[in-house]
């Protein structure tokens, strides 16, 4: 007899380590009988999967809690807190929400099975960074991705930047072995993916144990992923800039499938902030970096995370990220006020007021738009291969990602043929740059898509 199914809800907050995280924990508890339920109003087994960056972040699990806990009122089901703030305040998420049943860390949920089991029976927490890699006793990942898919192959960070949770939450750096990388990227090929992104808190460290004994680096993994037949698209996130080495850099000129739009995050363009934050660069050693890996690939664009308000972070040097900004002319970034987060370094030095960092957060927003803006209009008339991935919003629309992960729609002539481009790549016209997204028209002349 087969086994009752059961509905799990999983909820990912926070990085695409979190979003492959929760795959993974269903296919762990999919020999248990659970099977995803897209809602938590009928799920047996509701996990939230949490996220500590920022204070916000935070928070938003003790809200939606209080909404689980109206529903569990209403019928019985399991309530688990899994992810970074489980890690941080394990205890706290037990004390401050009764409805919860259980409380895992990142790396602990390879033992989801017992720890439900004893969930069942009284209120459970397993916060420990185990000796054994939860890789090791995972399931092989089953769950479908589709045709853009996540592979973590590096996870937790040693590097201990002043403002950031990570190294606390996510334990010490841990690179899987690259013969299990690769047979996982093999598997989700065989299973329809086109691309995959590399994903490690801090991915450029990446050190795995090699098939003939020694250790591979993140350039050579990329190498070895870049021969397999079926993968058009290589990506890899997030990197620190210090760990970028030549053989990286130098991948980008020589893989084809290695794509040419790269995070990297620089969080300040002041070298005084730098320092304060731990972050081991100048604005000048980043912008290096930046000039080598054009070299290496002049089409390359790229991609950066910013934080503003940092403790220390003056009028000057937040002028000094600007210049940076307008210097290397991202594709995209993010932008952040500057959190204090308990435990971090950064969180005991003198703060910078709140609406100090308000006002810079704007303008330096207002910088970013115009230089994606600029991206994107610049890109109005060439033709790139669009990987499509979804319908668009409209009946014989497809919608998919330039390799600089801009989302592109194009009209096709029926509902049939919009069908037929899902998981393939062709080459489209880009014809007008919207606020989010770009319009292209597809090149029938080459219609033989890949
Ligand atoms: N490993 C990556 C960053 C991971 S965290 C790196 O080294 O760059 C993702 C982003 O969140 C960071 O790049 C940073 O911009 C932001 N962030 C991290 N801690 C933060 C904090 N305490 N307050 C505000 N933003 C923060
Ligand atoms: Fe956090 Fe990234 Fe710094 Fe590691 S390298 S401590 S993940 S910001
Ligand atoms: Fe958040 Fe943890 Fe990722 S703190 S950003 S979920 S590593």
């Amino acid at each position: 007899m087969g086994p009752v199914t059961k509905r799990l809800f999983v909820k990912n907050y926070g990085c695409q380590m979190n979003v492959y995280d929760g795959r993974r924990m269903a296919d762990v508890l999919a020999p248990l009988g659970y099977a995803p339920t897209p809602a938590p109003d009928d799920a047996d087994l509701v996990i939230l999967n949490t996220c500590h960056i920022r204070e916000k972040a935070a928070e938003k699990v003790y809200s939606e809690l209080g909404r689980l806990a109206h529903l569990k009122r209403k019928r019985r089901m399991l309530i688990a807190v899994g992810g970074c703030v489980a890690q941080a305040e394990g205890e706290e998420v037990l004390a401050r929400a009764p409805c919860v049943d259980l409380v895992f860390g990142p790396q602990t949920y390879h033992r989801l099975p017992d720890l439900i089991a004893r969930a069942e029976r009284a209120r459970t927490i397993d916060t420990e960074f185990p000796p054994e890699p939860k890789f090791d006793s995972l399931p092989e990942a089953a769950s479908p991705q589709g045709v853009a898919a996540y592979l973590t192959v590096q996870e937790g960070c040693d590097r201990f930047c002043a403002f950031c949770v990570v190294p606390y939450t996510r334990g010490a750096e841990y690179s899987r072995p690259a013969a299990d990388v690769i047979a996982e990227a093999r598997r989700l090929i065989a299973a329809g993916a086109r691309e995959i992104m590399l994903l490690g808190q801090n991915v450029n460290a990446y050190h795995g144990a090699a098939p003939d004994g020694g250790e591979w680096r993140l350039a050579r993994l990329i190498r070895e992923l870049g021969r397999i037949d079926g993968l058009a698209r290589i990506r890899y996130v997030t990197s620190h800039p210090a760990d970028m080495d030549h053989a990286l850099i130098a991948a980008h000129g020589e893989i084809e499938t290695l794509m040419p739009f790269l995070h990297l995050p620089v969080q300040s363009g002041s070298d005084r902030v730098l320092a304060r934050m731990n972050r081991r660069y100048t604005a000048a050693h980043y912008l290096k970096i930046i000039g080598k890996l054009r070299a290496a690939r002049p089409d390359i664009a790229f991609a950066s995370d910013f934080i503003v308000g940092h403790p220390g972070e003056t009028d000057e040097d937040f002028a000094a990220t600007l210049r940076l900004v307008a210097e290397v002319g991202y594709a995209q970034a993010y932008s952040f006020k500057y959190s204090a987060r308990p435990g971090t370094p950064a969180a005991e030095m003198e703060q910078v007021p709140d609406a100090v960092k308000a006002t810079r957060l704007a303008e330096l927003q207002q910088a970013i738009e115009a230089s994606q803006a600029a991206f994107n209009r610049a890109s109005v008339g060439r033709i790139v291969p669009v990987l499509f991935d979804r319908s668009g919003r409209c009946g014989a629309q497809a919608a998919g990602r330039s390799p600089y992960l801009q989302p592109v729609h194009v009209d096709c002539a029926s509902a049939a043929e919009a069908a037929r481009l899902q998981g393939r790549i062709a080459p489209v016209e880009l014809i007008a740059a919207k606020a989010n997204s770009l319009a292209g028209r597809l090149e029938r002349a080459q219609a033989a898509p890949a």
